[in-house]
């Protein structure tokens, strides 16, 4: 085990010798106590390779839900966060830079590499980080910048881009406007550059926001997906409530930068069909995205869509709930609706569900006292995550991840649950 994790973690490695004698002496100790299953041995090890004059953060303690740990993480802070300059000067040397990118793939996963479209708007750190934890050489990766981010940001990215081959800064970028039409066309840039992106023959795409983190390796997202056999996991609902959205056109308010409502009646969809409401993030099947993106039917609705409110929120949504439309990659109920056991891409968590965290519209930005429960969900990703609100959220989500990556640890995943979901 320890020739796997050699080398490849940050920080001081001199005494890590040492600290795995003395961890493995405390562990013995302690075994069968709190510590019931080998990967929690073996991730105790790797984070105790940390050294500090201070006590340091101990991450295992806190996914497994100590209390006085978790206090003590949660007042941690960090004031020493790179910047998006120091991420580009860091990526100026590729071999230093892509040596923390390398993990174990296996043979079935490099057999069902999966496509990423990721939306950005700031904070290289984050993203880095985020990237960090879902990158395999053999997938890839689109990223979408925000035509108004810094240009000190748009230039980490594509120094991060320009060091890992299969990472792409997506080819035309838009001005994204929160709730507006852009952000969705950003992801439709994306899916279309991955489209035609030849050299890897993906299988599924999924589609995040910097402030999502994996809750599964790519080991586990690719034998989940694999049960999924091309089915696409995206939320899909009719409801009344969201009339608003798509009664009326819309525009963006120049000033403020702000979509609203121009009060003028909308014609209605074209097709006949209902307009769906779901979630901006899913798991989509590469069927699924070619018909998202070229079927003519799918192209009308898109477009229709460009005066809606959100409609990031309605496109996959309505594709998904018209099963006239035949769209491929879509399991329904007996009743002739989306399936929503099988929405397992994004876990999050609203109020008034327990946050550990704070609510940010409704949404809760998870804290260190919330990585006991998430790490135990089925979902692949959870929403959402700040890396500077209660730091040690994500940083010992990361060590989590990557310690559950370089042991290609997945026998605590319960994949009979994922093929009940969809054999049923
Ligand atoms: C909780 O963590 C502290 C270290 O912060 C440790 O001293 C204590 O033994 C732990 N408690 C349990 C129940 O493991
Ligand atoms: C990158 O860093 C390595 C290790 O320090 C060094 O050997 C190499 O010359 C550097 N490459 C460049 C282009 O600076
Ligand atoms: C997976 O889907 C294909 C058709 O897309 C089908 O032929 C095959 O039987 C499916 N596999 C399983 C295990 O359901
Ligand atoms: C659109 O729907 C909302 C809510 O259902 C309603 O209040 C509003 O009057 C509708 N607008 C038009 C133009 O019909």
């Amino acid at each position: 085990m320890r020739s796997k994790t050699d080398g490849r973690m940050d920080g001081p490695r001199t005494t890590e010798s040492e600290k795995f004698t003395q961890v493995s002496a405390q562990r013995k100790a302690i075994k069968g106590v709190v510590l019931s299953s080998s990967i929690f041995f073996m991730m105790f090890i790797l984070i105790s390779n940390q050294s500090d004059s201070r006590k340091s953060v101990d991450c295992f303690q806190i996914i497994e839900g100590n209390a006085s740990e978790i206090s003590f993480a949660a007042e941690r802070g960090n004031d020493n966060f790179a910047t998006d300059n120091d991420i580009r000067k860091r990526a100026q040397n590729c071999t230093i830079f892509s040596g923390k990118y390398h993990f174990p793939a296996s043979q079935e996963e490099r057999d069902f590499p999966i496509a990423f479209s990721l939306l950005v708007h700031k904070d290289a750190v984050q993203i880095e980080t985020l990237l960090r934890a879902i990158y395999r050489p053999h997938n890839v990766y689109c990223i979408h910048v925000d035509k108004r981010s810094t240009s000190a940001l748009l230039d980490a990215v594509k120094s991060i881009a320009n060091c890992l081959r299969n990472v792409f800064i997506a080819t035309k970028l838009e001005d994204v406007i929160y709730e507006g039409y852009s952000r969705l066309q950003a992801d439709i840039n994306c899916m279309t550059d991955l489209l035609s992106y030849t050299e890897v023959n993906w299988k599924y795409l999924i589609n995040l926001p910097a402030q999502e983190f994996p809750l599964k390796t790519n080991n586990e997202i690719v034998k989940i997906l694999k049960i999924f056999n091309g089915t696409s996991s995206i939320e899909s609902t009719y409801d009344g409530r969201f009339e608003y959205r798509v009664n009326e056109s819309y525009i963006v308010n120049p000033k403020t930068l702000k979509v609203e409502s121009t009060g003028r009646r909308k014609d209605p969809p074209p097709h006949n069909i209902i307009v769906g409401k779901g979630s901006a993030y899913g798991a989509f099947s590469r069927k699924f995205v070619n018909f998202a993106v070229n079927d003519i039917r799918a192209r009308d609705i898109l477009k229709w869509t460009e005066d809606t409110f959100s409609p990031d929120e309605t496109f996959w949504a309505t594709l998904a709930i018209n099963k006239q439309l035949g769209t491929p990659g879509i399991k329904y109920t007996a009743s002739g609706v989306p399936d929503r056991r099988l929405w397992i891409s994004t876990s999050v968590t609203w109020n008034p569900e327990p946050c550990r965290g704070k609510y940010v519209r409704d949404i809760c930005v998870f804290g260190v006292g919330d990585l006991h429960s998430l790490v135990l969900k089925k979902e692949l990703f959870a929403n959402k995550f700040y890396y500077d609100y209660q730091p040690y959220a994500l940083i010992c989500m990361e060590k989590w991840i990557q310690h559950k990556s370089l042991n290609s640890l997945t026998s605590d995943l319960d994949l009979k649950y994922y093929r009940d979901l969809i054999n049923s």
